[in-house]
């Protein structure tokens, strides 16, 4: 039986803080008891009738009493089954393929995915923008953001799947269609490992913006239109003014790993984003030209911090 499955995308509203992973290694948490042992004793069971009375009961009266029997059931608990606490990926704990694909997953998850050396060949001066160099981050490293379109091939275009397979399956979202990755740019954050010849280049963090038309303001938290308002409309718990008002570009996918959060990586992303998804025009976030497709607990307080407020909500 294959049990390789992730947990339900159930956004949480701003200010929930549920959904951050907790530290500590997942592989090392307790697992639960895989048997139970269930008692029934003798006394519990419907006693037999004899068919010939008294001289047979005394009979069975004068044997030496035998001692009461405990039987004994194997159950075998079928909750074998863990949850990740870091890539919340559930799976069969004991089914090796089930144990490998997690670990891969839970790999990229933590360390993102290796950028190599042939899928920059393949792209470089042709399809890959270099957006920024040299971006510092919080804790004194550096990286770089690049650009490309979402429906590029080859080396490209499969290393752009295995991180979006990646990305929805720690979102449980579905995979982004053609059309919908034609309207796309994707956004790299590369960060720098090891040291002399042995360098190499890990995608940090990722944002996929898309080209809308329409998205929906959020009513503040503190608005006096309540949030229960007939008018309002509900998209993952984000309240909403049900209004379509023109937005030019939607962040449908948007994902640091967990190693590299909170260093300011999704925030450069798409600062990066705002101001070339469109060549030539900058767009503020705070004027409501950015909008999110369904947040995360996570993505609800970096669409604050970042958008200020402003940021809308479109369906994809
Ligand atoms: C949401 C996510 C992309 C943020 O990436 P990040 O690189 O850690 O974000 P940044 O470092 O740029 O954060 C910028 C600011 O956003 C806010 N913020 C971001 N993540 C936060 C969190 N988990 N809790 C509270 N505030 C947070 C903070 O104000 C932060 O500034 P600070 O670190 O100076 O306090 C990342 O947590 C992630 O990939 N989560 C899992 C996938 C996901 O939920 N994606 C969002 C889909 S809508
Ligand atoms: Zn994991």
């Amino acid at each position: 039986m294959r049990t390789y499955s992730s947990r339900k995308r159930n956004p949480v509203p701003p200010g929930d803080d549920s959904q951050n992973p907790p530290s500590g290694n997942p592989c090392e948490a307790p697992t639960s008891k895989r048997k139970q042992l269930f008692l029934e004793t003798q006394s519990n069971r419907p006693t037999k009738r004899t068919k010939n009375g008294t001289k047979k009961a005394l009979q069975e009266d004068e044997k030496p009493k035998q001692k009461s029997l405990i039987q004994m059931h194997f159950c075998i608990d079928k909750s074998v089954i863990r949850e990740c606490p870091i890539c919340r990926l559930r799976y069969t704990q004991g089914a090796r393929e089930d144990v490998e694909l997690h670990r891969a997953h839970c790999n990229r998850v933590q360390k993102g995915l290796e950028w190599g050396r042939e899928e920059e060949k393949e792209g470089y001066g042709s399809t890959i923008v270099e957006v920024e160099q040299r971006v510092k981050l919080g804790n004194g490293k550096t990286g770089r953001i690049i650009m490309f379109p979402a429906d590029v091939n080859g080396k490209m275009g499969s290393k752009l799947s295995t991180l979006l397979e990646t990305v929805n399956l720690c979102l449980s979202s579905p995979a982004l269609d053609q059309a919908t990755l034609q309207a796309s740019k994707v956004y790299l954050f590369l960060v720098s490992e090891g040291s002399g010849g042995r360098t190499m280049e890990r995608i940090a963090g990722c944002v996929v913006a898309q080209r809308i038309t329409a998205a929906m303001a959020v009513i503040p938290p503190t608005s006096s239109a309540s949030p229960t308002h007939s008018a309002s409309v509900d998209i993952g718990g984000v309240f909403c003014y049900p209004e379509p008002l023109p937005t030019p570009m939607g962040i449908s996918r948007l994902f640091v790993s967990s190693s590299y959060r909170r260093q300011g990586i999704a925030n450069r992303l798409l600062s990066a984003a705002a101001s070339t998804f469109i060549p030539g025009c900058t767009l503020d976030p705070k004027k409501g030209q950015v909008a999110f497709s369904q947040p995360t607990g996570d993505g609800a307080k970096i669409m604050q911090s970042w958008g200020g407020g402003g940021i809308r909500i479109y369906e994809e």
